[in-house]
């Protein structure tokens, strides 16, 4: 059996960390919003149309923001269409997914479903195929009090306070030829100053997110951020990181290993913002938001072959195998090592699109995924701490002296509880960690774990349970981290 040592010392913090890390993400994409949260007549259904027991799954979650309404769709997208009578409402193709859009939901519907569950907004508006003055008249309609055009319409339609949105993105991965209305960093740069000023006028207490490259494989990256950086930094507080993740040549060492991955890229785009910060002599920070990430692939040859035109199709519906749930653990440990500058992530996405949570018509289920994003948005609110790891360590084919451990401590907000995740990537030993925790008197008291499954392993309608976390006594002092495990070690903190 390996062995490692794990050190968690209460004075090398990280950061506070910013509840919006653990965001997620509904776009109007294959069933997604029509099917997923919301359909009426089904007998889960609650009297507004949405299904109940997916609001309880997502409440679990604890989410505390959820990007909206895309993606891609929002790049050809009037906000107007969405708002007012249902009956009025337009349908209309949407060229995101190729599929009809009814309308049936919009800003209104799903303001309405997050005070179901808990979630704030974080709202996209459309730099694709619109602009500024679109822009503008939505944060008006969204937050001003009262008195205006677009402020009495929010009121003619029922809602009298404003929905108070603070954060607003400009735009979704405007690099990306597939985007409507994609733009050189140049014309993007130009276009999203100009939207964040008047959107900025008019609500100077909102939060706004320059879009950064789509992934760190497209030609512009880098270029991008620094050219759109150098238009829009004295406007915009994030710059937002996207990313997938996939096994697609079935290695999974390798595909483990993709935390690295994450990690070089954080770290470049964080010297991006902060080489324009010197350029510009600025003492202001740009922050980042990772507002897309997961792992998908599965789905992809499905979806090659799909039809036009459908009402809400089965689309990027992906099914989360056991080591998908281990990476995405991973993950969510780097983005919190990183959480001094990563202050909203969100795991794309939440219901039946690549998400933690899938529906049937008679059910719904929580995916392997769920768990590891269920644990780290519970437990992992308050002070991150780093863990120092000595470990044995491997090469992947992407990777040289991958260390075999991930791992990062949680304080919580009011110093009570101290968490330590940790991810095991060593397919064929567990190891035994020494957990050192330095400058805290604590207490083991639950051991959390996920492991023992075929890798391959997925829950189902039928088998929803196949995949789950176990929970256990914490020993003090050495633990054993079984292979191939996510692990969440939670220790009281005693005064
Ligand atoms: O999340 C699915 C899609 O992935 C989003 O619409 C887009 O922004 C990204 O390419």
């Amino acid at each position: 059996m390996q062995k490692a040592e794990i050190s968690v010392t209460i004075n090398k913090k990280i950061s506070d960390i910013d509840p919006r890390i653990y965001g997620s993400f509904i776009e109007h994409l294959g069933r997604a919003v029509y099917e997923g949260i919301y359909q009426p007549g089904n007998p889960n259904s609650d009297g507004d149309g949405f299904r109940k027991d997916v609001i309880e799954l997502v409440k679990k979650l604890n989410v505390p923001i959820i990007r909206y309404p895309g993606g891609n769709f929002v790049s050809g997208y009037n906000w107007e269409d969405g708002v007012g009578p249902k009956d009025k409402r337009p349908v209309k193709l949407d060229l995101a997914w190729f599929t009809t859009e009814t309308n049936e939901v919009g800003m209104q519907e799903f303001q309405k479903w997050l005070d179901k569950v808990g979630s704030e907004m974080m709202m996209a508006v459309n730099l694709g195929t619109r602009g500024p003055d679109n822009a503008r008249n939505l944060v008006e309609y969204a937050n001003f009090p009262g008195g205006t055009y677009w402020s009495d319409l929010r009121i003619s339609h029922g809602k009298k306070e404003p929905y108070g949105i603070k954060t607003w993105c400009l735009g979704n991965e405007m690099d990306g030829p597939w985007q409507m209305g994609a733009k050189t960093p140049e014309e993007y740069g130009r276009i999203a100053v100009e939207a964040a000023k008047l959107m900025k006028w008019t609500d100077p207490d909102i939060e706004l997110v320059a879009c950064g490259s789509s992934n760190s494989r497209m030609p512009t990256y880098g270029k991008w951020e620094t050219t759109v950086l150098s238009h829009v930094y004295d406007y915009v507080d994030f710059i937002s990181m996207h990313e997938y993740y996939g096994n697609q040549d079935n290695d999974t060492p390798t595909f483990l290993s993709e935390t690295e991955t994450m990690d070089k890229f954080i770290k470049a785009v964080v010297a991006f913002c902060d080489t324009v910060k010197a350029e510009k002599h600025s003492d202001k920070t740009i922050n980042i938001s990772f507002d897309e990430w997961n792992v998908w692939y599965h789905s992809n040859e499905h979806d090659a072959k799909l039809e036009k035109w459908g009402k809400a199709p089965h689309r990027l519906e992906d099914v989360y195998n056991f080591e998908d749930a281990l990476l995405v653990g991973g993950l969510l440990i780097t983005l919190l090592k990183h959480s001094d500058r990563v202050k909203m992530a969100c795991l794309a996405q939440l219901v039946n699109v690549i998400a933690p949570i899938m529906t049937n018509d008679d059910k719904a289920w929580a995916q392997t995924i769920y768990y590891p994003y269920m644990h780290a948005s519970n437990y992992g609110r308050g002070t991150a701490l780093e863990a120092g790891v000595e470990c044995g360590t491997y090469d992947s084919k992407k990777h040289k002296g991958v260390p075999y451990i991930d791992s990062v401590a949680v304080l919580s907000e009011n110093g009570e509880d101290l968490t330590v995740f940790v991810l095991n990537k060593n397919l064929e030993e567990d190891i035994t960690a020494d957990l050192r925790i330095e400058g805290l008197n604590v207490k083991g008291t639950e051991h959390i774990v996920m492991a023992g499954f075929n890798l391959k392993a997925v829950n189902s309608a039928e088998n929803p349970d196949a995949v789950k976390p176990t929970s256990g006594k914490l020993p003090d002092g050495a633990v054993l981290l079984p292979k191939a495990s996510w692990n969440v070690l939670r220790y009281k903190v005693c005064k």
